[in-house]
């Protein structure tokens, strides 16, 4: 299984940070942003990596990451996302890498404190489909958010609702999704959303469509770093106790 991060957009809600350099280039403590989602996928055992990115300091990425071997890449790959199609749009950039293949999908502002090797593994036996990571959160509005069949969350997902006001659960859809090779022909079928972008909840939807969705629950905190609080509070959970921790 190959592994993309998605790490383009505007990053408009960490102006002016934004404004000089891509927001996974910020600071997480003591390293940038995008080493956390790369030693995720490494932990995991995923070392053939895409790095889709966009915007006028997608250069920087290679200044900082050259060939990936300081973080133990094998082989790190590059594709450039025009304009600001939405994490789907960017999905699509990676059709040729994934080769026919299934491939671990992270955005490149996640940070967890674990690792998702039991997930990885149980998805690589998974016949077809997708798996997604959830988190239990205190604050469901600002993700895309799980409804459960019979509101139990050890059972199936039934709908995903992005950003809901009225949150059919507490368990936030985390930026780390499995899909198998058919995701490439659903972002095919995509409409633009609200916010004009194409959406990963509407991915994530068509697979529940086709019954063919798992999901597993991340152990230990998952932040993601896209605004001013969750960056600070990314960056004190590091400082405290790390993050991706290796294991099983
Ligand atoms: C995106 C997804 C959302 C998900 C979140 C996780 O939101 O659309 O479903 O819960 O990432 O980080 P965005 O950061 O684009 O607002």
């Amino acid at each position: 299984m190959k592994g993309v991060i998605l790490a383009g957009g505007l990053g408009t809600r960490l102006r002016p940070l934004t404004l000089v350099t891509n927001k996974h280039l910020l600071p997480v403590y003591h390293e940038p942003m995008i080493y956390y989602p790369i030693r995720c996928l490494i932990n995991a055992g995923i070392d053939e990596i895409l790095l889709v990115t966009g915007g006028q300091f997608a250069g920087d990425f290679l200044r900082l990451l050259r060939n990936g071997q300081e973080l133990n890449v094998r082989h790190l790959a590059y594709a450039y996302q025009e304009g600001e199609g939405g994490i789907a749009d960017a999905l699509k950039l990676s059709e040729d890498f994934a080769d026919g293949g299934k491939i671990c999908v992270i955005l490149g502002d996640n940070i967890i404190e674990n690792n998702i090797c039991r997930a990885a593994a149980n998805f690589r036996e998974q016949p077809s489909g997708a798996k997604l990571m959830l988190k239990e959160v205190s604050d469901p509005r600002r993700f895309g958010t799980a409804r459960f069949e019979g509101d139990d969350p050890s059972g199936r997902i039934v709908e995903i609702i992005e950003k809901p006001d009225n949150p059919p659960s507490n368990y936030a859809v985390t930026g780390i999704y499995f899909y198998d090779f058919d995701v490439f022909e659903i972002c095919q079928t995509l409409k633009p959303s609200k916010r004009n972008e194409l959406e990963i909840t509407d991915v994530n939807n068509a697979y529940i469509q086709r019954g063919d969705l798992t999901h597993e629950v991340l152990d230990g905190w998952w932040s993601d770093a896209g605004t001013f609080d969750s960056l600070h509070s990314a960056s004190s959970l590091v400082a405290k106790g790390g993050a991706n921790h290796a294991g099983h």
